[in-house]
């Protein structure tokens, strides 16, 4: 069924895991990270980012999640990811996304505040949650910019929480969005201050590459959504090669299958590492 964001998040905060957020491309990986929510009886949500819409354009992709949302057997959030303008913003909020993110994480502070606020007040027609970002993970969603880690500065985190009173916020520890270059090494220090700080739920962006134990101890830290994205995409394309390497693929259909399988191993493997299984 389709849900509000902010409660699969309080869930999260009461049962300390956290909740996994796929990036979806296409109809394909909306149904395997379906079929792995249905299995594992997980809550789940499924996102894109404003930077994807040019392959997936937000009016057609934005009512299929919506649709696969509400005929799900678990609950399921639909999050626009990284929103950078009001316009698609606003757009996803019409089609009935439970939450969206605004990412003013390259603005100043009280500039990355004041729009936060304006999309908040936004959202609250549509009762939908709001997620943004202080500090800089690094890359880019789509791999096009390279920006450099910048960590979140706990006096930042709390004044951010106590002016806009957001419902979840991103921060950066040493993540960044696509594969890392090296085993990333995230500063729990930051993350153990904010969270002692601050009572929001925290989201990890750049969930590719980090390895379980982190996860484990992120979801045990403040952190109660975190974000995969590079990791669904890499999947679904190995498994589609390995299938047709070993001769699984005759014809289209075999082609879909193969998809909606490297879509749901993905979402399953992370699923029972955030401890979301049989959370639903
Ligand atoms: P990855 O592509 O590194 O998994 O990051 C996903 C993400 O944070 C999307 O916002």
């Amino acid at each position: 069924m389709l849900v509000n964001m902010r409660d699969l998040l309080a869930d999260a905060q009461e049962g300390n895991y956290a909740v996994g957020s796929f990036s979806v491309a296409n109809m394909e990986m909306v149904l395997g990270v379906l079929k792995a929510a249905k299995e594992l009886k997980a809550p789940v949500i499924l996102q894109i980012a404003e930077v994807r819409l040019k392959q997936s354009p937000l009016e057609i992709i934005g009512p299929l999640m919506v649709a696969a949302a509400e005929a799900a057997d678990t609950p399921v959030a639909v999050h626009f990811d990284h929103g950078k303008t009001l316009e698609k913003i606003g757009q996803a909020l019409d089609l009935g996304f439970t939450s969206v993110m605004f990412d003013g994480s390259h603005l100043e502070l009280d500039e990355n505040i004041a729009m936060t606020k304006k999309v908040m007040e936004m959202a609250q027609d549509y009762d939908a949650a709001v997620e943004a970002e202080i500090g800089c993970v690094g890359g880019s969603e789509d791999g096009s910019e390279d920006i450099a880690i910048n960590c979140t500065k706990l006096e930042d985190a709390v004044r951010f929480e106590t002016e806009t009173n957001v419902d979840a916020l991103a921060i950066a520890i040493g993540n960044a969005h696509g594969n890392y270059k090296s085993t990333p090494k995230l500063r729990f220090d930051i993350l153990e201050e904010v969270e002692k700080n601050t009572d929001v739920p925290l989201v990890l962006h750049g969930g590719t590459g980090i390895t379980p134990d982190d996860f484990v101890k992120c979801s045990h830290t403040g952190i109660k959504k975190i974000n995969i994205a590079t990791a669904t995409f890499d999947m679904v394309e190995n498994t589609v090669h390995k299938c047709y390497n070993d001769g699984g693929i005759n014809g289209y259909y075999d082609l879909q299958a193969a998809e909606v399988e490297g879509a749901y191993q993905n979402a399953k493997k992370h699923i029972l590492i955030f401890g979301t299984d049989n959370k639903a």
